[in-house]
């Protein structure tokens, strides 16, 4: 067992310093997370664990821009998300970070194709169609390319969900309770295709889960209680 930090001679992809987040609500302040720290090379694959409202999703948000911390900092591919703006936060977002959700978050006027060629548009990616239905094929819905959202189960909905989010060859993938709404056989499948297509395209893979077993298939896991890190701040490399 090697402690952490490890190999700091690796890029590193994402850096988390001293991460606190307070909310204001019902007219007080609400701190739900607390000085949080940590650091991801290229091509590690992380595991986020912790009991319900430990701050696991907030602290995700923070990583990847879609929300602002209170203190502390992120790096994401080497950019300060702290100072942003709005805009530019979401245009890191597009450029660097894919998203797998717990409800897939697929949008429901769109087809699977064209689902996973939004963000390939939005970059204006050369060769979008031909890209897109490649991913498709890749999770094995190239017969679904032009069913909607409510027309696929869940795990085809997170299949979907899956090629959109390595669309744009994302730097870091998160990943929140992507199996949190699948039975356990179609989990398997969608967590060994995450895995699979994590490995092919060398993404940074951070993943919110209150599974273990999910967890522990990633290099190394964060445990988070009450918006702090669990002792020892120290993380286990389990492989
Ligand atoms: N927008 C918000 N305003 C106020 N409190 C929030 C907000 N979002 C989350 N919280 C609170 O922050 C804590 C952590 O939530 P969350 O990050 O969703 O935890 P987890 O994902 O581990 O279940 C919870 O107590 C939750 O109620
Ligand atoms: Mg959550």
């Amino acid at each position: 067992m090697r402690l952490y930090p490890i190999l700091p001679s690796r890029m590193s992809i994402l850096r988390v310093d001293n991460l606190t987040k307070t909310y204001a609500s019902a007219g007080h302040a609400l701190t739900v997370l607390h000085a949080v720290s940590f650091e991801l090379a290229a091509g590690d694959t992380f595991a986020i664990v912790g009991p319900s409202g430990s701050g696991k999703t907030t602290l995700l948000g923070l990583c990847a821009g879609l929300d602002r911390a209170t203190s502390g900092s992120v790096w994401l591919n080497n950019i300060q998300l702290d100072n942003l703006s709005e805009d530019e936060r979401a245009a890191v977002r597009n450029q660097h970070v894919g998203f797998i959700f717990q409800n897939f978050q697929l949008l429901p006027t769109l087809t699977a194709l064209e689902n996973v060629l939004v963000p390939l548009e939005l970059r204006g990616q050369r060769g979008a169609a031909k890209t897109a239905l490649a991913l498709l094929d890749r999770v094995g819905l190239a017969d679904r390319a032009h069913h909607y959202p409510a027309q696929l189960s869940g795990g085809e909905q997170q299949r979907v969900s899956l090629a959109r989010a390595f669309a744009n060859r994302p730097a870091v993938l998160f990943a929140d309770e992507p199996t949190g709404n699948l039975d356990p056989d179609t989990s398997e499948r969608v967590v060994n295709l995450l895995f699979e297509l994590n490995r092919e395209a060398g993404t940074t893979l951070v993943l919110v889960t209150h599974d273990l077993e999910l967890a522990a298939k990633t290099q190394r896991t964060l445990r988070l209680r009450g918006g702090k890190v669990v002792e020892p701040a120290v993380m286990a490399e389990k492989r």
